[in-house]
Order: structure tokens, then sequence, then C-alpha cells
């Protein structure tokens, strides 16, 4: 192995790396890292090692992670590969004996920075295996993956295996494609807490069901009682109001601005026989029409979930979801019941779990509107989170109770 090149990192990173954090962001530093080395040792300001980094040039913010902290950093380095297969044990034999996800067909085998695997995802998707790079650094390591999974799961043959490179710019967005076959489409149903799913591999960016939502989605249920009125806003494939069917909801009101979410959303409905379709209805509008709608046709609800993406595109203008609550929660208020419940979720790090439960309770001061906090939502079970790191903790919520 060539020498590993040292380099002097910005002084909030020396402090950040010294906290727990593991990312090294853009800055003239990192900047000026050799592009071509795949590792780095990270030098403090008195040219000591501290750290060594996986080199990701070409991502815009996030320039390299820290893979370990323990001195002799070369060694480190000789022993990667053996080290990927140990923290892939170690991640993987955590899920097998956790006994919530015997629920589930779809779980996180590892959750990235969280797993000490910075930067790398990979979820079970039934009798499949989604590997998510964060980070192109992984892509020189994709086989070594994949053995290290199949030596757990021996059954699972190399077809099994579905790449995708994801991240924030364009041109770190790329398709799930196949290890073996890789202009492959692959679609397949699978279960989550008694419901099945529509699965898509190969054809779009995100594949049908967010299994970050999967340990929400059971926290949640305490909230569900049969006969109650429930409406799933940003409703995508429609995974909170099957669950909430089937926990048995009598009237379930699903809405999407896209129609090819919503049309996935009746395939879902249909694999499910046991739900009653003809208490659900799906508006595919924008949630803003779709509360003036509700408003006027003077329907009312017991539970409103509400889950933006982090930006949302309304007609020509972004807004951001935090901003746009304000407005959003006037109009839920509207056609929620006395003693109804409200669940927010925010999708992104930028946001402190804190400023967004104050910004809320500001909107609802403003518009003097009477809600008592029930409960606070974040990543939990397969999706672990690190207390130094916020940026892992993208996805938060809070339940608020109509009073
Ligand atoms: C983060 S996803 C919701 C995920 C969903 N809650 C789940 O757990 O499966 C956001 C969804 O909002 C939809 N969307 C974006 N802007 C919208 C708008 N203004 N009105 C309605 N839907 C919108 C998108 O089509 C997408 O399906």
């Amino acid at each position: 192995m060539n020498k590993i090149p040292e380099c002097l990192i910005h002084p909030i990173s020396i402090k950040l790396i010294r906290a727990g954090h593991p990312w090294i962001t853009a800055d003239n530093f990192s900047n000026r890292f050799p592009r071509q080395s795949e590792f780095i040792i990270a030098t403090d300001e008195r040219k000591r090692p501290m750290a060594l980094l996986l080199h990701d040039p070409h991502h815009k913010n996030v320039k390299a992670r820290v893979w370990s902290t323990k001195y002799p950093f070369d060694r480190e380095a000789q022993h990667f590969t053996a080290s990927i297969q140990a923290r892939l044990d170690l991640a993987i034999e955590k899920r097998t004996q956790e006994p919530a996800l015997k629920e589930r067909d779809n779980y996180y085998l590892a959750f990235g920075e969280a797993d000490h695997l910075p930067g790398l995802f990979i979820i079970k998707l039934k009798d499949r295996i989604l590997i998510q790079f964060f980070s192109s650094f992984w892509t020189r390591y994709k086989s070594i993956i994949q053995t290290t999974i199949q030596e757990i799961f021996p059954e699972l043959k190399d077809d099994a295996f579905w790449f995708q490179l994801r991240g924030e710019t364009r041109e770190l967005q790329k398709l799930p494609t196949n290890a073996v076959e890789a202009q492959r489409r692959d679609e397949f149903h699978l279960q989550e807490f008694g419901l099945q799913y529509l699965v898509r591999l190969g054809s779009s960016y995100d594949h049908g069901l967010y299994t970050d939502m999967s340990s929400i989605r059971f926290q949640l249920k305490k909230f569900i009682t049969p006969g109650m009125a429930v409406l799933n806003l940003f409703s995508y494939t429609g995974a909170f109001s099957l669950w909430a069917m089937n926990l048995g909801a009598k009237q379930v009101t699903s809405v999407d601005l896209s129609p090819k979410y919503i049309e996935w959303l009746q395939q879902n409905l249909a694999l499910n026989p046991q739900i009653d379709s003809t208490q659900h209805e799906a508006l595919t509008m924008s949630v803003e029409e779709a509360l003036d709608k509700l408003k006027t046709e003077e329907k009312k609800f017991d539970f409103i979930i509400c889950d933006p993406p982090s930006s949302s595109s309304d007609g020509d203008k972004r807004v951001s979801a935090l901003k746009a609550y304000k407005d959003l929660i006037l109009k839920m208020d509207k056609v929620l019941n006395i003693k109804g419940h409200l669940v927010l979720f925010l999708n992104t790090h930028q946001i402190s779990n804190q400023k967004f439960e104050k910004m809320i309770q500001d909107s609802l001061s403003e518009l003097q509107l009477n809600y008592k906090l029930g409960m606070r939502l974040s990543l939990g079970q397969d999706c672990p989170t690190l207390k130094a790191f916020p940026e892992g903790s993208y996805l938060k919520g809070i339940v608020l109770e109509k009073l």
C-alpha cells in the first residue's frame, strides 16, 4: 500500500472529530486533500495524526468520513478489508437478534455512521439487498460488502444484490442497479406489520417503502383506534394509510401530488384484501388544495399524518417544509376533531429537534391554537443515531393533541 498522505484539517474539524463527529466537510483544508488518495490521515494543529479518513473528493459537501481514531493509522488502513467485514458482522448481528425486526421483511442491516460504516447504508428488502452509498468511496468495495453479507445469508445469490449511489447533488443520485444485470428491473412484494407492499427496484430512485419510517409506524400504533378517520398528507405510496386501515381506521384519506405514487398506493391496497378499500379515498392534488377541499366538504379527522419533503414544490416556488408548516397547521386544525392528534414530521438534519419543536410551538401560539405535546418521534430500532452526529438524526416528528 502507498504511503497515506497526512493532511492538516480545519481547526473546527479537529474539535468535531475529538467530540466524535465523523464528517470532514468542504473547506480550504479538505479541498486540498490529494485527490487520488482513497485514505487520508488527518493531523491536528501540532501535526499529530488523529484520524484515518475515507476520502471522497467527488462529494460536494462531505469530503471525508472518519474510519478510525485508533493509532497507528497505516495499520488500520492495511486491515481495512477485515475491519469492513467485522463492522458489517456486528451491525447485522444486532439486527438479527432484535425481536421487533421479525415483524417486517424490510429493515436496515447497516445504518452508516451510527454503525461505524460511514456513508454505507444497507437495507434488507425481503430476499433482496439494497446497498446505498452516500459516499462514492465505497464503490471500490462492492464485492467485499456483498460477499460478507452472503456469508451471513448464504441463501442470497448474486442477483439479489442492488447498488445505489445516493446524495444531495444530481450526479450522486442514481437508480439502484442490479449486481448481475445492470438493466434489470425488479418488482416484488414484501411484508411490513402484516401488510404487503409493492417494491420496485431499478426503475425509480426510491423503491416504494421508507424503511427508516417503519419503527415510527410501530411507535404510533397506540394512537390508532378502531373507527377513527385518518388523513395521510404527502402519502407517497400509502404506507401510513394501509397501516392505519389495518389497525381499524374506518375512513382513510391519502393526499399526494404525484399520480404515479397514488397509483402505486392503489396497487398496495389491492395487495391487501383484508383491507376494505371502499373506506379509502385518494386525492391526487397538492396538500394545500386538498385541505381547502376537505374543509369545504366539512370533513373531520381524528388523526392527521403530515410528512412533507424537506422542500416542497408548490407551483413555481420552493418552500422549506418548516416555513410551510404554519399555514398547514392552520388548515389541518380546521379539519381535526377536538382530542384528535396531529403528527408532524420534518425530514432534514439542518434543523434540530429542539428548534423544530420550538418553531411549531411558536406557530401554534401565533395562531392561538391550543395543543398539547403527546410524543416525540425519532429514528429507532434498526436506524440508530449518534449523539455527536446530529446530521444522522435527520428524521424528527412530534405528536400533538388538540385540546
Ligand atoms: C417524504 S415523502 C412522504 C413519505 C410517506 N409519508 C411514507 O412514509 O411513505 C413526500 C411525498 O410528498 C409528495 N409531495 C410533495 N409536494 C407535495 C405537495 N405540495 N402536495 C402533495 N404532495 C406532495 C411527493 O410526491 C412524495 O410522495
